[in-house]
């Protein structure tokens, strides 16, 4: 157990991290916002696990809220989050400030997502995927990690993170670890502590959509639809936002045809929380 090393600003992260890099030392990077739970956990042993220096960044980037969004009210802790860190080899918990991140306030040239940016999470959230692929680009600037660490629960996050790194060449092997559920099956998120009692136990419906969705997948896509939705009928507490199967290579939703890997999509409100889940699956 030690404790990480925090560093608030990027001199001092770029200082500490070619000390190490200069004796041959691989770094990787776990991004994050903060409010770590076993989900995060599960992407830092991963990053312990393949490189020999591990670097979490906490930063609740403001550039990726919309206006009416939770950036003022979401959860931060860094005591808590460096000590769930402790057992985990972390080295260094890169914590700036908004002002370090954005010294001239928000950035002026930003990273796009392009056609897919604009889907799903970013349709109902504009300027989302921007305002993530920003901030990623500006932590792979900064660490200049071997690799970098992301959870598959946020899918279309991953997609445009990959398409990042291959589209401006940046020497970064991207890493994904599959989504931590609870015991019921919900995708652990920051925001499941927004939930409420009963919200929390109608949240699994998003769990119980795809499980269902898997399990219609050798009857087609009108058939996993149907059965998804079906979950959600009798959910007054769970508002569904959209519901989506994609192919995985593009991102875009499959037609009636399509047969192979898939991904459902499923993002809804529930109480103040907005949560989101996926799942792979197979139309033969
Ligand atoms: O997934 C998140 O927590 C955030 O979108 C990320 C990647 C840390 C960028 O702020």
């Amino acid at each position: 157990m030690s404790r990480p090393v925090v560093v608030e600003t990027i001199a001092a992260l770029r200082a500490e991290l070619a000390a190490r890099t200069a004796a041959g030392g691989s770094v990787a990077l776990v991004p994050t916002m903060g409010a770590l739970h076993d989900g995060h956990l599960a992407l830092v042993e991963r990053a312990s696990e393949i490189a020999d220096t591990v670097v979490v960044s906490i930063f609740v980037n403001p550039l990726q809220f919309g206006p009416d969004e939770d950036l003022d009210t979401y959860p931060r802790d860094l005591e808590a989050d460096v000590t769930a860190l402790e057992p985990f080899g972390v080295a260094f918990v890169f914590a700036p400030s908004a002002a370090e991140m954005y010294p001239h306030g928000a950035a002026q040239v930003k990273v796009t997502g392009g056609e897919i940016a604009g889907l799903f999470e970013g349709r109902t959230r504009p300027g989302h995927f921007d305002g993530v692929l920003t901030v990623v680009s500006k932590l792979l600037n900064i660490a200049r990690p071997d690799a970098v660490v992301f959870g598959q629960k946020d899918a279309q996050q991953v997609f445009l993170v990959r398409q990042l790194v291959d589209d401006l060449n940046v020497p970064t092997k991207v890493e994904i670890v599959d989504t931590v559920r609870a015991d019921d099956g919900l995708a652990l998120s920051s925001r499941n502590r927004y939930l409420n009692g009963a919200e929390r136990r109608a949240a699994v419906a998003l769990s119980r959509a795809l499980e269902a969705s898997a399990s219609a997948a050798d009857r087609g896509i009108d058939a996993v639809l149907a059965a998804a939705q079906s979950v959600f009928m009798d959910e007054r507490l769970v508002k569904l936002d959209y519901l989506k199967v994609v192919n995985p290579k593009t991102f875009l939703p499959v037609d009636d045809g399509y047969r192979g890997q898939a991904r459902v999509l499923i993002a809804a409100q529930v109480g103040s929380a907005r949560l989101i889940d996926n799942d792979a699956i197979y139309l033969n």
